[in-house]
């Protein structure tokens, strides 16, 4: 039998993430249950198990540093390498967030988790990435972080509400994310930026119109991309989302 391929989600004991996990695990893979916090993280993982997954728990805040190196620790200890991580884990700071009423300090926690968070879970898990034949990373964006949408250029409607840490934060992530392939540019290392669409979670009071099933596709597909597969594009399910 061949070695199963080993993935983290990070934020994965709820709603999106969560789905990330099962239906990477349907496919036969390992996969890291990246949660914060202990409980939540092992009631994921024996949900994730009675469902025949092959899960395991990583104690993971993406907020702390100490946090990201001890999961890249245990997943080394556990598996020797990441094939695929999926930066998932995400917070919108509480709406409203209208701009001139914004405090400060709600943008410095949504960067925090959202972009900062990203880099450094992506950076502690980089050496064991590049022990994989086919490493991806899939960032978790959104569609309301385009700008091309958000100022209804290009005749769309704008998208999402007024906004000003959460919708940014996701135009800094994707920027990242493009900052990221440039630099893996001529590596086997594949990194793309996908938006679920508009789920029923957590996030957002479960006003969402899709499942957390729907929203985990996309991460799917830029989980299982071949070889020569896209990097440094930002995917919807219908397909490209403009920047
Ligand atoms: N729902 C949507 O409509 C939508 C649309 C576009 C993009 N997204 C993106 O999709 C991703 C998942 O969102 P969701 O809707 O599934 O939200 P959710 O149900 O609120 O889940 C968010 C997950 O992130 C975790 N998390 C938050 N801060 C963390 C931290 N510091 N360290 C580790 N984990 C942390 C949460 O853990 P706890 O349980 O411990 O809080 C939870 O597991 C996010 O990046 C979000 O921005 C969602």
């Amino acid at each position: 039998m061949s070695e199963p391929t080993i993935a983290l989600v990070t934020g994965a004991n709820k709603g999106i993430g969560y789905e990330i996990a099962a239906g990477l695990g349907a496919l036969g893979w390992s996969v890291g249950v990246g949660a914060r916090d202990d409980q939540r993280r092992e009631s994921a993982v024996e949900k994730l198990r009675a469902a025949g997954v092959d899960a395991f728990g990583v104690p993971l805040d993406v907020t702390d540093d100490a946090s990201a190196t001890a999961a890249a620790r245990l997943i080394e200890e556990q598996a020797g390498r990441l094939d695929v991580l999926v930066n998932n884990a995400g917070i919108t700071g509480g709406m409203p967030q209208e701009p001139t009423q914004v405090d400060p300090a709600t943008i410095r926690t949504v960067v925090e988790t959202n972009v900062i968070g990203v880099i450094r879970v992506t950076n502690a898990m980089m050496p064991l990435l590049r022990r994989s034949a086919s490493p991806r990373i899939v960032n978790m964006s959104s569609s309301v972080g385009s700008l091309t949408r958000q100022s209804g250029t290009a005749g769309e409607q704008t998208t999402g509400p007024v906004a000003v840490a959460y919708a940014p934060s996701k135009t800094f992530l994707n920027a990242v994310t493009l900052q990221y392939a440039r630099e893996l540019s001529g590596t086997n290392i594949l990194i793309n930026a996908g938006c679920p669409g508009f789920v029923a979670t957590d996030l957002n009071g479960f006003r969402g119109v899709r499942t957390p099933e729907q929203g985990a596709a996309i991460a799917i597909k830029l989980a299982t991309l071949p070889d020569d597969g896209p990097t440094g594009k930002f995917f919807e399910d219908a397909g490209v989302v403009p920047w």
